[in-house]
């Protein structure tokens, strides 16, 4: 028997149904906030990723579904979707155009990791991206945003940020950090040792807790930002403090992708178990150049929707439309035409078979419905039909033609 590949899974109800409400909700949300839908393809170039998410992380080093097609071209499975968004926003010209422009987007993102709880293959993200705006108050809107759209289903969360800096402070900050390592050498792990040469502050959230120890002593980023990231990093803070929501700075949080500057951000949640992020983001200044387009600063976020699947506090369902059935099998017609007709309006389902009263009301009662109609034969012969109300418990007859 074929099964689904490691990693990669299907999803029914009721995953599915919180996947949707899921993805109805943030989608609400997103909307509120000015944000339009945006869809990109899912296969790439290569490049794209080398040259975003970066040579030196882990994703585009170890875990990219990549191949070469049919003709000749180094493409990829998108490990993620900013990189994607960016492409887009450059290929259209909108960094020319100038402006602002706010997308949202979810769909599959795929990376060939260990398979594990939190941790798929193949899973999902819901994501936000904002051009043209270079205050840090749109960092604290898409924060706000994600924590209106947490709040929305229910979900309870820590919010961690870190600034990472810019071009004028961060390579005076690296070279410190470099420096701090090269003391260090000999006790920190093969990983860090590699990361020294290549993004020496990716050492920061090593997993290794021997590093973590030697880390506690390295130099902060936060206290080595130059005036204007330090500004920044301030009014974020206060913005967040006056509209209550509680963070603790992560001085360690860098994040796993390499087109980051300014504000880093995490959303992690207690109950998930050891993948615990579920959601990230922060600010990329500097990647709409570095994809060769014109520098526009921009923000954004996603979130791993099947992280929170579980999380997800539904709202109890309502009975809701009608459950339309006949007691023979002349009626099977005349229901299938009135159900035709209600369907503009209402969910219906038809029960094909026939049945006694007792039975379709059992069947109206499984699937949830509010109301059961039903043809018999006198309602046949009368024009007429059947219908019980299930949820104020009345029921009548009214003819055909006016259901
Ligand atoms: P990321 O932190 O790599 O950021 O991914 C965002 C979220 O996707 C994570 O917080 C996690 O919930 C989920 N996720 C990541 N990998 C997996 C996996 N293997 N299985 C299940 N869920 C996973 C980004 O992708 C950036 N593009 C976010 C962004 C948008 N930054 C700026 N704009």
């Amino acid at each position: 028997m074929i099964q689904s590949l490691r990693g990669m899974n299907d999803m029914f109800a009721p995953d599915a149904e919180r996947f949707e409400y899921f993805i109805e909700t943030a989608t609400t949300i997103a909307k509120r906030y000015g944000f339009t839908y945006f869809e990109s393809p899912i296969l790439e170039e290569t490049a794209l990723f080398k040259r975003s998410v970066g040579e030196s992380s882990d994703i585009v080093g170890k875990e990219m579904y990549q191949f070469t097609d049919k003709g000749d071209n180094d493409v990829c499975l998108r490990p993620e979707g900013t990189a994607g968004v960016v492409r887009a926003f450059i290929q259209k010209k909108l960094d020319k155009q100038g402006g602002i422009h706010r997308f949202f987007y979810h769909g599959p993102m795929f990376r060939y990791e260990r398979p594990q709880k939190g941790r798929l293959r193949e899973f999902h993200q819901f994501g936000i991206e904002s051009f043209g705006v270079a205050s840090v108050v749109e960092d604290a809107t898409l924060i706000m945003m994600l924590v209106d759209i947490l709040d929305a289903l229910g979900i309870g969360y820590k919010l961690e940020i870190n600034s990472l800096g810019d071009h004028n402070c961060m390579p005076e900050y690296r070279n410190k950090l470099v420096s701090f390592l090269d003391c260090h050498d000999d006790k920190i792990c093969e990983d860090c040792q590699r990361r020294k040469t290549t993004n020496p502050i990716r050492v920061l959230d090593c997993k290794n807790g021997n590093c973590q120890i030697i880390y506690a002593e390295a130099p902060k980023l936060i206290q080595n930002l130059c005036e204007a990231c330090d500004s920044d990093f301030a009014l974020l803070k206060q913005l967040l403090e006056e509209s209550d929501i509680a963070y603790t700075v992560n001085t360690h949080l860098v994040r796993g992708l390499d087109y980051y500057s300014k504000t880093a951000f995490e959303f992690v949640s207690d109950e998930i178990g050891s993948q615990s992020a579920i959601a990230g983001g922060g600010r990329y200044d500097r990647l709409i150049e570095f994809l060769d387009g014109k520098e526009t600063p921009a923000v954004g976020f996603a979130i791993g929707i099947e992280r929170l699947l579980e999380l997800i506090k539904m709202p109890t369902p309502k009975r809701n439309g009608y459950y339309i059935g006949t007691m023979d099998d002349e009626g099977l017609p005349i229901i299938m035409k009135a159900a035709q007709a209600k369907r503009k309006n209402e969910v219906v389902i038809v029960e094909y078979k026939s049945k006694n009263i007792k039975n379709h009301l059992k069947g109206a009662d499984k699937v949830n419905a509010r109301y059961c109609a039903v043809v018999g034969e006198n309602e046949r012969n009368d024009g007429t039909i059947w219908i019980k109300d299930l949820e104020a418990k009345t029921e009548e007859t009214i003819l055909l033609n006016t259901f």
